[in-house]
């Protein structure tokens, strides 16, 4: 299994990581069974986040954990605060220092662990006063109750905002990534010109989070549209799944792996955010992180997407 570094912080993480925002479509005994399959391929990190089923899947998950075949410091267990749980709530987001240090408290009491490895700030919230996040991670670190910060869906202004009042580097960002979901990579293709694909929706993040060694952290790496569906062995998209099982069979894989393979070539800290709750497409999944596809065959799957990446 390939390591990254996240951010260059000491975090050493497997490049597949298992997302448990689904973890709730099981039971227990399930729940360990599915996390022992991914620590038995290599996957030593696990995301959650407090809103995933209003705290449910953080509860399962830190109740799988005790039974599980690994201990919690042998792996690094990251979530994300910052979306008001109640969805009747009039303010959807809130980055307030009392909102966060609340949030983090409830998610480790569910997780049942005194600390996690990464915080994530979930989705920006126009009203973040940047000195009051500041105040709530540094109580966060100084409690021992956070080791690493980063931020979720965030352009490169709203995190150098961020960053200019929180002491701690910022060491990842969780975006939509996939080989259905490329704007990171089209708008810099397309720069200069006048079609749609040279929109610049996100502000620059591919090079952005390059020059700040920032982990991008691809969530929904299977999915297209927004959880529209899953597009692997999906007929909407032939061409794309003759090509990625051509590519599996040349690798003695599967497509699964070939589709995350794809995001972890792109020359950043790319981590694969999979949210299978099966072991078995865990366990093709984690098969990416031996993989290194050509350049050609990067760009073959670039242009196989039935949507029509162009080349300008
Ligand atoms: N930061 C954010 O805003 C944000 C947003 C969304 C998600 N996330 C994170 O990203 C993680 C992954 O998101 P996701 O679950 O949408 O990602 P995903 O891995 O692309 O999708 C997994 C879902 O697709 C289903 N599926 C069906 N066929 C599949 C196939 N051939 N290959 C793979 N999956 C297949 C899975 O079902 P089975 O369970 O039956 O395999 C599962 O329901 C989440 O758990 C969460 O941690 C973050």
């Amino acid at each position: 299994m390939k390591m990254i570094d996240l951010g260059r912080s000491g975090l050493h993480a497997s490049a597949i990581a298992l997302g448990v925002m689904r973890l709730p479509n099981l039971d227990r005994p399930r729940a360990t069974e599915l996390l022992d399959a991914a620590y038995d391929v290599g996957i030593n990190f696990f995301d959650n986040a407090d809103v995933y089923s209003n705290g449910k899947a953080e509860q399962l998950f830190g109740d799988a954990l005790k039974k599980a075949s690994f201990t919690r410091d042998q792996v690094l267990i990251q979530t994300k605060v910052g979306i008001v749980n109640d969805r009747k709530a009039t303010h959807r987001y809130d980055f307030s220092k009392e909102h966060i240090v609340d949030a983090v408290n409830g998610s480790l009491k569910r997780l049942g662990t005194d600390h996690v490895d990464s915080l994530l700030l979930h989705r920006p919230d126009p009203l973040m006063e940047p000195e009051d996040v500041a105040e709530a991670f540094l109580q966060l670190q100084n409690e021992g109750k956070v080791r690493q910060f980063g931020v979720s869906n965030f352009n490169p202004a709203q995190i150098e905002l961020l960053q200019q009042a929180v002491p701690q580097r910022l060491i990842i960002n969780q975006l939509q990534f996939s080989l259905m979901h490329t704007g990171m990579i089209d708008a810099g293709m397309h720069t200069n010109m006048a079609d749609a694909r040279s929109i610049d929706h996100d502000g620059g993040l591919l090079p952005y989070s390059q020059q700040h060694h920032m982990a991008i952290q691809a969530w929904s790496p299977f999915q297209y549209g927004f959880f529209e569906g899953v597009f692997i062995d999906n007929d909407k998209f032939p061409e794309l799944n003759a090509l990625l099982q051509k590519l599996a069979d040349q690798y003695t894989t599967n497509p699964n792996a070939i589709a995350a393979a794809w995001l972890l070539r792109v020359p950043a800290d790319v981590q694969v955010i999979a949210g299978t709750t099966k072991p078995a497409r865990i366990r093709a999944i984690a098969e990416a992180g031996d993989i290194a596809l050509t350049r050609q065959e990067w760009y073959d799957l670039y242009f196989a997407f039935a949507a029509g990446n162009d080349l300008p």
